[in-house]
């Protein structure tokens, strides 16, 4: 139970990302992509996929405490009205580690968690990790996780085993997660059409690249069968769910009027939507209206994406100082009825997160 103060007091943070101690000396002792290299005096973070991640001699972005300090993740949580967060690793998880490593690396990482948000009094919950490249032994973690109390649930990456989430070699863990109850909340990393977004930073990867790489992966998802498969299967999709709100229509209409593939789906693509969860995170109204038109307000939950999308001014502490970002999702809520976003900051999470 949350403390009587925290319950509603102010909002519920379901996306936001740290990198654990356990994992940063992980990332410090590889020698390519993911990693952390200090150069020129500073720590630098390479997580993206790509050669100019590596190669530019301003690769990555700048690696301050903001990634993997707790006490930072508290403050920027009171700084901007949080009052409870479900932590993630972040991006990429341990998708890139060989089998046997990442199954030993996630109960590692898992119990960190574990330990961090039970030491938080009541501020953290958290998502656990799972080794994909390993079904049956990520199935297996999936169960261990449901013992650890301050855990409630798994983010995951969109590669799965190495073919997708349509993989049917997933099935033991979308089994394990449809029985057990277990939140699985699905994130980009790797970003999709990324040859068309070169000499542009990270800013279209992000923007574009991301959302994309999310949309394909739960429409695949769902044209396998997956959630007929597994009924009770509870999806949270990131970034407000990329851009299915707005192309759900084309995807009935296309999927409908397929002729090489019969999909043998039970139902239309957008009622599997339906049946999901989303973080509030798409910075406009107008996006959260057509999510909301959708699924409905009450399967959406807040979310900031910190300690991603730093203010650009190198000279603001970001420990003290109003994150943009944050406020520009919160700028979004506040277009939309007071009850849905009430619903949004703080009810939805602790209902669906049984906080
Ligand atoms: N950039 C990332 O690498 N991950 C996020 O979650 C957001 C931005
Ligand atoms: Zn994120």
């Amino acid at each position: 139970m949350l403390p009587a103060d925290l319950v509603s007091k102010a909002s519920i943070d379901v996306h936001t990302h740290i990198y654990l101690p356990t994992y940063v000396e992980m990332l410090r002792k590889r020698d390519s992509v993911p990693r952390v290299v200090d150069r020129n005096g500073q720590s630098r973070l390479l997580i993206l996929p790509g050669k100019d991640e590596e190669d530019s001699p301003d690769a990555g972005r700048p690696f301050g405490r903001e990634y993997f300090d707790i006490g930072g993740k508290i403050r920027f949580m009171d700084n901007h009205g949080i009052a409870v967060s479900v932590l993630s690793l972040a991006n990429p998880w341990v998708d890139f580690l060989p089998p046997a490593e990442a199954v030993a690396l996630s109960r590692v990482f898992n119990d960190d968690m574990e330990a961090v948000c039970a030491a938080s009094g009541g501020r953290l919950r958290g998502f656990g990790v799972l080794p994909l490249k390993a079904p049956a032994a990520a199935a297996e973690e999936l169960a261990r996780i449901s013992t650890l109390r301050h855990l409630r649930g798994v983010i995951i990456g969109t590669s799965g085993a190495g073919n997708g989430l349509h993989d049917p070699a997933l099935d033991p863990v979308w089994a394990e997660a449809a029985r057990g109850g277990h939140m699985v909340f699905v994130h980009p990393h790797y970003g999709l059409g990324n040859a068309a977004y070169e000499g542009t930073g990270h800013a279209l990867f992000l923007a574009l690249g991301f959302p994309f790489e999310t949309s394909a992966a739960i429409a695949r998802l769902i044209l396998a069968g997956v959630l007929d498969r597994h009924s009770k299967l509870k999806l949270l999709v990131a970034h407000a769910g990329g851009t299915l709100p707005y192309l759900a229509g084309r995807l009935d209409s296309c999927v409908g009027t397929e002729r090489q593939v019969d999909f043998t789906l039970k139902a239309a693509p957008s009622e599997y939507l339906k049946r999901m969860y989303f973080d509030s995170i798409g910075y406009h109204t107008p996006a959260l209206l057509a999510l909301i038109a959708l699924v409905g307000h009450e399967r959406i939950m807040f979310g900031t994406d910190h300690p991603f999308f730093p203010p650009r001014d190198a000279t603001l502490d970001l420990a003290t100082c109003l994150w943009p970002s944050p406020q520009e999702n919160y700028a979004a809520i506040e277009g939309l009825p007071a009850e849905q976003q009430q619903a949004i900051l703080n009810a939805n999470a602790r209902r669906i997160m049984v906080l």
